[in-house]
């Protein structure tokens, strides 16, 4: 058993209310798919957010070249685990055989898609051609994309942001390229490079660039909420969205969108005290190193317990434990000491700065 029923009957319930899609050959259960985030999407974290109604999950950002190097450590990011239904491994790189060889490489991994990282705004990335910076000369992007899709039997598609700068918005050009060499859709952060995450996601420009798009487009940035997700599904041109950071604090997010007035239907401290539980387990089956599990499980422990009461104290202690057991019963006293105190609703404060970085 994964969840206990009460929690389960919730997934379950609005699970069901999912549409699925189709975008191209791919297929998934929902148009709410979590986007990837380095040092978080492994393989546990995919799952969990999967077993949470995520309708398809992509793996963090995996060097071509250390596929290609056979480096143990990015070999071991490519694993997917059985029960991963709808699961793309992202590549990156700039260099087009590379990136074919290594693309061979994952695609025995058993993924359903390659993807590969056309917006990490890192200067170590760019600085080197991959990433964002494969933005800059479209030129070349026609042959990048053959001769990797050459290489593959599953479908190739990439994740973008709308352009290097404010003066050079590109996105749609970039589009019909990747159209022409038989990409299967184009995730888009809508950040230009030079904002890094700063600003907004230009929703509007995601809206225009989706509606005139051959390829399907999958929308991303900035829905860190229930009702801003609900809101933009109500009205986007888009055939998915992505949500990132949002379900780190709310890993309810791919399923809440979803949840009607009559249902009176919450996610309570002890359904997210499940989650840490669940993930742990998940965890524990995966990683070799109690360290490294500790690590990834007080991650997510702080990140969700963000918008619940007396949230820094709890983050205090558990930073303080370095015991994995310890961890756990902070975690269960906290979570569930909400429960017994009659907390039931979180309250998170989107204008507090969160995660401003990534690979993406
Ligand atoms: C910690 C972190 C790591 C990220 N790593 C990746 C990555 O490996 N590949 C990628 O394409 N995007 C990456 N991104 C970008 C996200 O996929 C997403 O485009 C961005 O966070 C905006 O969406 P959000 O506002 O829903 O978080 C990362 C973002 C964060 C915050």
């Amino acid at each position: 058993m994964k969840f206990s029923n009460q929690l389960e009957n919730k997934l379950q319930l609005l699970k069901a209310r999912r549409v699925p899609i189709e975008l191209g050959a791919i297929h998934a259960e929902s148009a709410l798919w979590l986007a990837p985030m380095s040092a978080i999407c492994d393989a546990p974290f995919r799952l969990l957010m999967q077993e949470l109604g995520a309708g398809a999950t992509v793996s963090e950002l995996i060097s071509c070249h250390g596929i290609n190097y056979n480096n143990e450590q990015t070999h071991r990011m490519l694993r997917i685990l059985p029960e991963e239904t709808n699961i793309g491994l992202q590549l990156f790189g700039e260099d087009p055989e590379a990136m074919a060889t290594s693309a061979k490489v994952a695609q025995e991994f058993n993924p359903k898609w390659i993807d590969i990282n056309m917006g990490c705004p890192v200067r170590k990335v760019v600085t080197k051609g991959s990433g964002s910076a494969l933005l800059k000369d479209t030129s070349k992007l026609g042959h990048f994309f053959s001769t990797i899709k050459k290489s593959l039997e599953v479908p190739l598609t990439i994740k973008i942001r709308t352009g290097w700068d404010a003066q050079t918005i590109n996105a749609l050009e970039v589009i019909r390229i990747a159209r022409e060499e038989g990409v299967e859709f184009v995730a888009i952060h809508g950040r230009t490079r030079t904002q890094q995450y700063t600003g907004y996601a230009d929703w509007d420009l995601l809206e225009t660039i989706a509606s005139d798009s051959p390829l399907p487009i999958i929308g991303n940035g900035d829905l860190h909420s229930t009702p801003l997700v609900k809101n933009r599904m109500a009205r986007t041109q888009c055939k998915a969205l992505m949500l990132g950071r949002g379900p780190l604090r709310n890993p309810f997010l791919f399923l809440e969108p979803y949840i009607e007035e009559n249902d009176q239907l919450v996610f309570t401290p002890a359904d997210y005290w499940e989650v840490v539980q669940r993930y742990h387990h998940l965890l524990e089956n995966f990683v070799d190193r109690e360290r490294t599990m500790i690590v990834q499980l007080r991650k997510l422990i702080v990140w969700m317990a963000a918008g619940f009461p007396h949230v820094a104290q709890f983050r205090g202690q558990l930073f303080e434990t370095q015991e994995l057991q310890g961890i756990l019963k902070i975690s269960e006293n906290y979570f569930m000491g909400l429960m017994d105190a009659g907390f039931h609703h979180k309250n998170i404060d989107l204008n507090s700065p969160f995660m401003a970085g990534g690979h993406g």
